[in-house]
């Protein structure tokens, strides 16, 4: 059984039944995510290249080499890599495809040696020649984490860096619940299909017979965990079975499958993580329209 096959069965035997939310990124949920990131109530995008088009040209100018996390479009890094004019460049991505259009927009800028791998074993392989890195993490990828891998998993990262090396990174900040909840439940309804495409890559990477149409897309704010969830729930008592997980799942009318959580940030808060995993905060920027934070930070 395949490690999508491992998780689906797991995740869906747990009481709160849940599926990781890295399974939303096949070919057509990364599209998908393109499309959430231009959509008026999602603000979060504009306002991480907002704060990289004008901070950019703030960052120091020692680094000879930028690696990313996620290779994204390459649109929000074009900013950074025109400021700083490194030699080198790498994006670490598992997603080959993602890779091949980062590389073709920005090649030119640097030279860029795209690394297909997780994120960790990734910048294990980014080559080491004595002078300072800059980690690109942008996005609020890391409000995706919950909070406990989030912290093992910035002390992994500190761990593979050197004293001097620096991470960029964005938070998406806690906002009028109202706004938030719009931002994960468009009226589009372009949010609702990159939830409801995880159950259609199910059924067509695994054999499920998952009825799209007998699930909604919900988006939930937990204020304790200042977290939005995203849900699917079920329209009706129904079973599904997923062949090669080898299982099959029933659902009460109104159960839900837990498929994403975005944690949202207060921005004093994101100094303590800073420093749990070994970094100091050598800079802050906060954009005025959407609130969101890019925060510069030196391995300590
Ligand atoms: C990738 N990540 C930061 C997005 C977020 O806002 O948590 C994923 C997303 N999910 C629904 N809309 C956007």
């Amino acid at each position: 059984m395949n490690e999508f096959a491992c998780d689906v069965r797991n995740g869906l035997s747990k009481p709160q039944k849940e599926l990781p939310s890295k399974y939303l990124y096949d070919e057509l949920g990364s599209a998908l995510f393109d499309a959430i990131t231009v959509l008026p109530e999602y603000g979060l995008t504009r306002a991480d290249q907002r704060l990289l088009e004008t901070h950019a040209a703030d960052l120091p100018r020692e680094f000879c080499a930028v690696a990313e996390f996620g290779s994204g479009s390459g649109r929000k890094t074009r900013a950074v890599l025109e400021a700083l004019s490194p030699q080198r460049y790498y994006p670490i991505d598992l997603s080959a495809r993602a890779l091949e259009n980062c590389s073709n927009a920005l090649a030119g800028l640097a030279r860029v040696e795209p690394v297909e791998a997780t994120y960790l074993n990734g910048l294990d392989r980014v080559p080491r020649n004595g002078e300072p890195v800059l980690l690109l993490f942008l996005g609020s990828t890391i409000g995706n984490f919950d909070a406990r891998c989030r912290g093992d998993f910035l002390r992994q990262v500190r761990s593979r860096l050197r004293t001097g090396d620096a991470m960029l990174i964005g938070f998406d900040l806690v906002k009028p619940v109202e706004q938030m909840l719009e931002a994960y439940d468009d009226p589009t309804g372009v949010t609702a299909s990159f939830n409801l495409n995880l159950l259609g890559r199910i059924n067509r990477e695994l054999g499920g017979d998952f009825d799209q149409r007998a699930f909604a897309h919900e988006a939930r704010y937990d204020p304790e965990a200042r977290r939005i969830e995203m849900h699917l729930r079920s329209l009706r008592d129904q079973v599904a079975s997923i062949r090669d997980a080898a299982v099959e799942c029933r659902f009460r009318a109104g159960e839900s499958i837990w498929t994403e959580s975005s944690h949202k940030f207060q921005p004093e808060e994101i100094c303590e993580i800073a420093r749990a995993a070994g970094f100091e905060i050598e800079a802050q920027w906060v954009d005025e329209q959407w609130p969101f934070a890019e925060s510069f930070w030196r391995a300590a």
